[in-house]
């Protein structure tokens, strides 16, 4: 009976009242917000995330009951019917948590607010606290926890996700970026079904060449650029990862993100804090580009190095002459690219060795020691070579591998990562290993490749780091036995206090991140790195598709884009110059081409286009992107578009993906303009001896370039344009 009016009455305080929560944890950006519940004693709930709300609408989110109530940071063990974000073993052999909420702390910078809440096992000493930053300058917000215990041994953690966020379930889907070597960033979109979908990285190394560890949901049926709402989510973390969308039951889809946990379970010893790397989410109502802004927001305001500073224009070595560097090769190279109005000359692999000189890939890596014999004056000739031409100059290493044949490996045989009682699988060159950054001394060693070349050469403006490797032979020769599961783990933390070691010291370098190929396209990886190569496939065509997909989460201020050889190096297409700029355009403007294969109508067309771009620098590295028409629905163009926050300038492109008669194209209707203000059209990039488009100086108000859109004229095979918009009146 007693249990009955108990029952009686929770049915009645549920249908009659609002639910009153112990605890409302409301944490807000300036257009979104995300809403924890918890009482005392009990475990923390998810309620809400979505448009902002205030405090005072706290109480109406419970009452609608668009609240999710879903566990917000599910334990294994006392209810281990459904996936879980955590789960450990006690000293004693116990598998099981029961966290229940302690207490909350805010704690307020400049521009963000951290709200930390802490959960305490009922009965070991061991405590999640989870932190959540949102900021007040972009509409992201990180999650990620400090796992922490006082217990008599290690606890071993088998399970220790960032974060986990539930997603009312509907008609959601997901966008997600795959690909390979070559091929990075192909865009994938499909509804979330009944199951687990996993997006994972095992590469040890290199995370973002096939998978990425980026999702979008799109909370509306179908994805689409510019309308409905998506929250997006980015796992901070250069190591290997997993994100899992569990689609289990009737109500939610729950997103589980963090460090991959197989092979790396992890002995946690007592008063030692395991930190997990951010889940960075977002919400917008304004579709998928709209979501892309404010991952390009905050990342230019932290979370890639050097985000608010203009990219200068370079010529990169590589396609141009690969390994045959020579002094009198760099000086041409410098001369010509200074010539075309470039900025900046960056020496590719080829440079160093000398015991053993680098001419290929099977040798070197480690012995960052000019080659004397291909280059007699050192690179302080190469600076002044540089000077002379009134451009800066850049350098590749690859400091985190070394080759079986270098005078490193001859020294530290003992450095490498390998398994002691079996014979090396090798990468790269057949010779190829990779340094255990696990290890101090490794990371003073990668931290000295920079530091060295920048006391010795302050005037280095630029480095590339490149990692060509991934993590073949498990073993760390510096981790003891026990814990030999925590390399994967160790390796990355290794890498990234030496990254940030440089940083300190080295605030105004420009460091590339290159992972053969967008390999460290990550925002683990960002942190220290300025921009990262998107791929080592410089087609034109194909870099249409993997541009787009990169720029779903990463700015375009950090995507080296390149103009290359024609016929090009890895396709073999022959691509008109015009094509190849128009497309390199949209991000970091580069060349990566021996410049005296180029005729002199090309050098023209690319003096004129560099010329071009260091006007539109501004709108493309810090404006606001729209994507328009996606390469990826096959409607054989591709448009995009970026616009000051002032709406007052717009660069907008147009491509044609396919060529052949009676092709229907389709209107280019633009996006994020002023509707009630008129723009003149202004066509960029015409080759010399062809006229502008009729659509040239013609003045158009917003909402007809809105919502009528224009009729591009793309006649030809490799058919683009580029038009400037400029507010009138
Ligand atoms: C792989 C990179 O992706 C290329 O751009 C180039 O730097 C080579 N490595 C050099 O070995």
């Amino acid at each position: 009976m007693m249990k009955k009016i108990f029952l009686l009455l929770v049915v009645l305080a549920i249908t009659l009242s609002s639910r009153a929560w112990d605890y409302d944890i409301l944490v807000s950006t300036p257009n979104t917000s995300l809403l924890f519940a918890a009482n005392k004693g009990g475990d923390l709930r998810f309620a809400y995330y979505g448009d902002r709300i205030t405090p005072g609408q706290i109480n109406q989110i419970h009452d609608a009951w668009v609240g999710l109530n879903r566990p917000a940071y599910p334990a294994f063990g006392m209810d281990c019917t459904r996936s879980y974000a955590i789960q450990v073993v006690h000293p004693d052999g116990n598998m099981t948590l029961n966290l229940v909420v302690e207490g909350v702390e805010e704690t307020k910078s400049e521009n963000a607010t951290v709200t930390s809440i802490t959960m305490k096992d009922k009965v070991y000493p061991f405590t999640v606290k989870m932190n959540c930053k949102a900021y007040q300058n972009s509409d992201v917000i990180e999650i990620w926890t400090g796992i922490f215990h006082t217990e008599k041994k290690a606890v071993t953690l088998k399970r220790f996700d960032s974060a986990c966020l539930p997603i009312r379930r509907g008609d959601v889907w997901i966008s997600h970026l795959h690909g390979t070597w070559l091929a990075e960033s192909s865009l994938t979109a499909e509804p979330l079904t009944p199951g687990m979908k996993v997006i994972h990285n095992t590469d040890g190394i290199r995370n973002g060449q096939l998978d990425h560890a980026e999702l979008m949901f799109s909370l509306d049926g179908k994805p689409r650029e510019n309308e409905g709402r998506v929250i997006g989510a980015a796992l901070c973390w250069s190591g290997n990862y997993k994100l899992r969308v569990d689609t289990q039951d009737n109500h939610s889809h729950m997103l589980f993100a963090g460090m991959n946990e197989e092979a790396s379970e992890y002995k946690l010893e007592p008063k030692t804090t395991f930190t997990t790397p951010k889940l960075a989410i977002t919400y917008t109502n304004e579709g998928l580009s709209g979501a892309s802004r404010n991952y390009h927001r905050w990342a230019r305001n932290g979370q890639i190095h050097g985000g608010n500073v203009p990219r200068d224009i370079l010529l990169n070595s590589w396609e141009g002459v690969y390994f045959d560097i020579n002094e009198e090769v760099m000086d041409q190279m410098m001369q010509d690219i200074a010539d075309m109005g470039g900025e900046l000359f960056v020496m590719d692999d080829g440079w160093f060795g000398d015991k053993y000189p680098r001419n290929n890939d099977h040798s070197s890596l480690g012995d960052w020691v000019v080659n004397r014999r291909k280059l007699p004056n050192g690179i302080e000739g190469l600076i002044t070579t540089a000077k002379k031409h009134g451009i800066k100059f850049g350098i590749w290493i690859e400091p985190e591998s070394t080759n079986t044949v270098s005078e490193l490996y001859d020294k530290h045989p003992d450095w490498v990562i390998r398994v002691p009682n079996r014979e090396p699988r090798y990468g790269r060159g057949g010779t190829q290993l990779l340094l255990d950054l696990s290890n101090p001394q490794v990371q003073d060693f990668v931290f000295s490749v920079v530091d060295d070349l920048m006391t010795r050469y302050p005037e280095i403006a630029y480095m590339k780091w490149d990692a060509n490797l991934s993590l073949l032979n498990y073993g760390s020769s510096y981790l003891p036995k026990d814990k030999q599961s925590h390399l994967y783990i160790e390796y990355h933390r290794g890498l990234e206090k030496a990254v940030q070691r440089i940083r300190e010291k080295y605030p105004n370098l420009v460091m590339q991140a290159c992972g053969g190929g967008g390999g460290r396209v990550n925002y683990g990886a960002m942190q220290g790195f300025d921009e990262f190569w998107v791929s080592d496939n410089t087609d034109a065509m194909q870099r249409i598709f993997m541009q787009w997909g990169t720029s779903y989460f990463f700015p375009p201020i950090a995507m080296a884009q390149h103009v290359s050889a024609s016929p090009n190096h890895q396709t073999g297409k022959i691509v008109p110059i015009k094509f190849r700029f128009d497309v390199a355009m949209t991000g970091r403007l580069g060349m990566e081409i021996q410049p005296n294969t180029m005729n002199e109508q090309e050098k023209q067309f690319a003096r004129k286009a560099i010329a071009t771009y260091k006007e539109i620098r501004p709108v493309i590295q810090f404006g606001d992107l729209y994507r328009l028409i996606s390469p990826f629905d096959k409607k054989e163009v591709a448009s995009l578009m970026y616009i000051t926050p002032e709406k007052d300038r717009a660069v907008f492109f147009a491509y044609k993906l396919d060529h052949y008669m009676n092709q229907l194209i389709p209107p280019f209707r633009m996006a994020g303009l002023k509707e009630d203000r008129f723009y003149r059209i202004k066509e960029l990039n015409v080759p010399e001896g062809e006229k502008p488009c009729q659509l040239h100086d013609k003045i158009v108000s917003g909402k007809i370039l809105m919502n009528v859109g224009l009729e591009i004229p793309l006649g030809k095979e490799y058919a683009s344009r580029i038009f400037e918009l400029n507010l009138v009146r």
